[in-house]
């Protein structure tokens, strides 16, 4: 298999977290776009051709990643007029695909950070002569995704996109968002019309007696839907604990980018990120966080599980925990912003303005 479809589309909003004018795909993880994991993991596993399947902003990507030479790859980008859905998506970029009808192409959802075997989910597709095959996932509440449950020989028998009701949930595994498709599948989606690859592809062909393989796989796995899980998953990329040869340096507790300043005394830990030019002051702490490029961390301040906005400051003896800073905002000295608070870009909090209280 050497062709894959990389799907960046869909409703923009939910692709631009509120506080960054960054769109999602391109904020920084682990020091470079996101996206750049998904490319780089791709080109690992023996794919040299990607067509980036986006409804917006595919002038974002392209000044980025152009031709994707820097990558190894062979870079295509197709733009929707109005977004197709996901398999509309997939249909519309069919005729850039050099793959003959019998041959796999790989397809996976832009959002994702995952340490997926990509050749064995292949060689599942091959081995079981599937039309389709799917990687598979076990979450706690999967009511937020695509339920998928499989009889004993990993051959899917349904295939539910967020269940509704307690009966629909029939199984903890779900739709992890990476397909093998064979080619003359693609080219059975209808054309021109907003399809849902999970609501109408993947049932339809279920329905039709298709042959859709499930490979469940308990590896690394994160939907980055929400910033927080966006900290998170770049946290984990320098902690190595989700694997990526894009992650520019050794793994470890920390990433210092180019041009950073850290004061020798202090501490950051956890796979917290700074970005280049970023500066982090004397007794400053921070913790499982990503500082972006040209951030100021003021002394004393302490960060953790937050996402510090390009340029952005936060003021001495500040408390940042699970908090989203917008690009250029300016938090002063000593607030408290804890689980959950987002400040939008360039806002900006006077000194001592905001505490959290345990009083009832
Ligand atoms: N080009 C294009 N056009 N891409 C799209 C469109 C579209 O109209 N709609 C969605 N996408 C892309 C999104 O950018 C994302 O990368 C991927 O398709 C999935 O869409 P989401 O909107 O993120 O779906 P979801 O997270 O609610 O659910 C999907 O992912 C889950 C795993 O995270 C489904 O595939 C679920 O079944 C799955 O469990
Ligand atoms: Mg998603």
């Amino acid at each position: 298999m050497t062709e894959a479809i990389l799907l960046v589309g869909g409703k923009g909003t939910r692709l631009r977290p509120l506080t960054m004018n960054t769109p999602k795909p391109m904020v920084p993880a682990a020091g470079v776009p996101f996206l750049t994991h998904q490319l780089a993991r791709a080109r690992a596993a023996g794919v040299d051709h990607v067509v980036m399947a986006t409804s917006y902003l595919a002038e974002v990507f392209e000044p980025h990643f152009g031709d994707g030479s820097d990558l190894g790859l062979h870079l295509e980008y197709v733009t929707e007029v109005e977004p197709l859905g996901t398999g509309g998506a997939i249909r519309n970029v069919a005729s850039r695909l050099r793959s003959a009808p019998g041959e796999p192409v790989l397809i996976f959802n832009g959002d994702i950070l995952t340490g997926l075997d990509i050749e064995a989910l292949v060689d599942t597709h091959r081995t079981s002569g599937a039309d389709v095959s799917l990687h598979l996932t076990r979450v706690e509440d999967p009511r937020a995704f695509g339920l998928v449950p499989t009889d004993a020989t990993g051959r899917v028998t349904a295939f539910l996109e967020k269940p509704q009701t307690p009966e629909e949930i029939v199984t903890d595994q779900i739709n992890a968002g990476a397909y093998v498709f064979n080619r003359s599948v693609i080219d059975t989606i209808p054309a021109g019309r907003p399809v849902s690859v999970e609501r109408e592809t993947f049932p339809g062909l279920l329905a039709d007696g298709a042959h859709l393989q499930g490979m469940v796989d308990s590896t690394y796995w994160l939907d980055l839907g929400t910033p927080q899980a966006f900290v998170r998953g770049s946290a984990d990329l320098v902690l190595g604990r989700a694997p990526s040869p894009a992650v520019p340096g050794r793994c470890g507790d920390r990433l210092v980018l180019d041009g950073a300043e850290v004061a020798p005394d202090a501490k950051l830990s956890g796979g917290t990120v700074i970005g280049a030019g970023a500066r982090v002051e004397p007794g400053a702490r921070v913790d499982g966080s990503t500082v972006l490029d040209g951030a100021v961390v003021e002394a004393g301040a302490d960060v953790r599980d937050s996402l510090v906005g390009a340029g952005a400051r936060i003021g001495a003896r500040t408390v940042l925990d699970g908090a989203v800073i917008g690009d250029g905002a300016v938090v002063g000295a000593d607030n408290e912003l804890r689980g959950g608070a987002r400040i939008w870009c360039g806002a900006r909090i006077p000194d001592a303005a905001i505490r959290f209280s345990s009083d009832q």
